[in-house]
């Protein structure tokens, strides 16, 4: 990582404050009611917060990306927030892979609910098998299941990245993490990371 991004980097630890364009998905009557409602539901308590939500989706726009690929869905609330992004790039797909097959359907309702599932593809399953075929390289790889799978699904996808991919991986204090750490942060494996100081922090590198 050069250090004046880093620099940079470090003092974004503060909250994000987001100010959408009048054409942001985000903003639209379908998604904000779904967002809200979710925040309302037990689930919630596992997902990323808001504030992660919108750094997803500030990175999807930047990186203009065309195959996103998320590692744990849930019940879809941070599915939304990348969904929308493609929605306001017009183009695009994303992957959301999820364990449980009961939420792999709810992940369906809630992007239906919130207007933004035509360009998503939930697949039902344990990640390591589900995401074998991909037809196009990824430029953004959202992680957010079990942490202990993040970096042999990373290596798994390795062959799979698009230059300057973005993988964003969602930490959780509860979990330890310290090989995919040690891993994206040595210069040897061609990756630039830095942690957001965002809920328990979230490692965003780009290879
Ligand atoms: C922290 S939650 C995801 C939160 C979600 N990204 C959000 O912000 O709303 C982790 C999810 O990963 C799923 N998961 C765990 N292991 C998995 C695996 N091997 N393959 C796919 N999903 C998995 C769990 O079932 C759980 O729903």
């Amino acid at each position: 990582m050069h250090r004046p991004i880093a620099l940079l980097w470090a003092a974004l630890e503060v909250r994000l404050r987001a100010y959408r364009h009048v054409n942001c998905s985000l903003r639209d009557e379908g998604v904000r009611r779904a967002l809200d409602r979710l925040q309302g539901e037990p689930e919630f308590e596992s997902s990323i917060t808001p504030e992660v939500g919108e750094l997803i989706y500030m990175l999807t726009l930047t990186r203009r990306a065309a195959l996103i690929v998320e590692f744990g869905g849930l019940v879809g609330y941070s599915t939304i927030y990348l969904a929308s992004a493609l929605a306001d790039l017009g183009s695009g797909q994303l992957i959301t892979t999820e364990l449980d097959l009961g939420r792999a359907d709810r992940i369906r309702e809630n992007l239906a609910d919130a207007g933004v599932a035509q360009r998503v593809d939930v697949r039902p399953g344990d990640a390591m098998l589900t995401l074998q075929d991909l037809a196009a390289p990824i430029d953004l790889l959202f992680l957010d299941g079990l942490n202990d799978l993040y970096l042999p699904l990373l290596q798994a996808l390795e062959p799979h990245l698009e230059d300057h991919a973005v993988v964003v991986a969602d930490l959780s204090s509860k979990e330890p993490l310290s090989a995919y750490r040690a891993y994206v942060t040595d210069p040897l494996n061609g990756y630039a990371s830095v942690t957001v100081g965002l809920d328990d922090g979230v490692l965003v590198s780009v290879r």
